[in-house]
């Protein structure tokens, strides 16, 4: 079955509050890429409001009538505002103040506690819960021991070795290859375990069917190369072409 695509669409949010204005509108991002075929819509709320605001949560929770996932730290407040808005699901991230993008997964073994009561929070709001994490096996069964029912696993690191298209040969290519391995092997033991299996961070058009070959995944959430599609293309063309890529 072909993995689902949820588009992230934080970056119609960055262009907007470069000039701290209305437009481009979310809401209307939203319905596009709903319309050109998207599974779902994610959304990160950062602790800063570099891009999405909060008023944007309540909104997407009225106008998206697919799947409205939410990106967030797991912090008092921001629990405490997907209790509030209930969407569909939360995808807890870490989130360090001077990064330019989130940096590799959330280390839920080093903070099980502190995890393991947002999800149960999350959970008794009726929100689906997942974890972004690294694709690592310690990382994965301290997912599953917290209570999370997905896990997401973080494509940066390969991301990275297929950034360039000198990169995805030779050296590079092989190192490639051997990280592809290594998110197929984190997928079947997350599946062996009962998580559900997404992936995300960095992926594009050129370097996204190596992982939707893995039968595992059920999701991508993909954004900034989308959104960068779309400034030339159109944001209905450009989830088009990924939902194309990924199938
Ligand atoms: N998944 C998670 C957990 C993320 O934090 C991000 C970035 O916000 C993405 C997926 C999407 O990454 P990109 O914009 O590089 O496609």
């Amino acid at each position: 079955m072909t993995a689902k695509l949820n588009v992230n669409i934080d970056h119609v949010a960055t262009i907007r509050e470069a000039r701290k204005t209305i437009e481009p509108s979310i809401v209307t991002a939203a319905v596009i890429c709903e319309q050109a075929g998207a599974n779902g819509i994610t959304v990160h709320l950062r602790g800063d409001r570099r891009h999405i605001q909060d008023r944007d949560i309540e909104l997407l929770r009225d106008v998206v009538t697919t799947y409205l996932n939410v990106e967030m730290a797991a912090t008092d407040e921001m629990i405490g505002i997907a209790e509030r808005t209930k969407p569909d699901a939360v995808s807890l991230v870490p989130e360090s103040a001077n990064e330019i993008t989130t940096e590799g997964g959330l280390d839920v073994v080093g903070n099980f506690e502190t995890v393991k009561n947002a999800v149960e929070r999350l959970k008794a709001a009726g929100v689906f819960v997942s974890i972004f994490i690294d694709p690592n096996i310690d990382q994965i069964d301290a997912a599953n021991k917290v209570g999370a029912q997905q896990v997401e696993l973080c494509t940066a690191e390969y991301a990275e070795l297929t950034l360039s298209a000198r990169a995805a040969h030779g050296e590079g290519e092989q190192k490639a290859v051997a990280e592809v391995n290594r998110i197929r092997e984190a997928c079947v033991h997350a599946k062996s375990l009962g998580l559900i299996v997404a992936a995300g961070h960095g992926l594009t058009y050129r370097n996204v069917a190596a992982l939707a070959a893995i039968p595992e995944i059920t999701e991508f959430n993909i954004g900034h190369n989308i959104i960068s599609r779309a400034v030339f293309v159109g944001l209905n063309q450009a989830v088009k072409e990924m939902v194309d890529a990924i199938s």
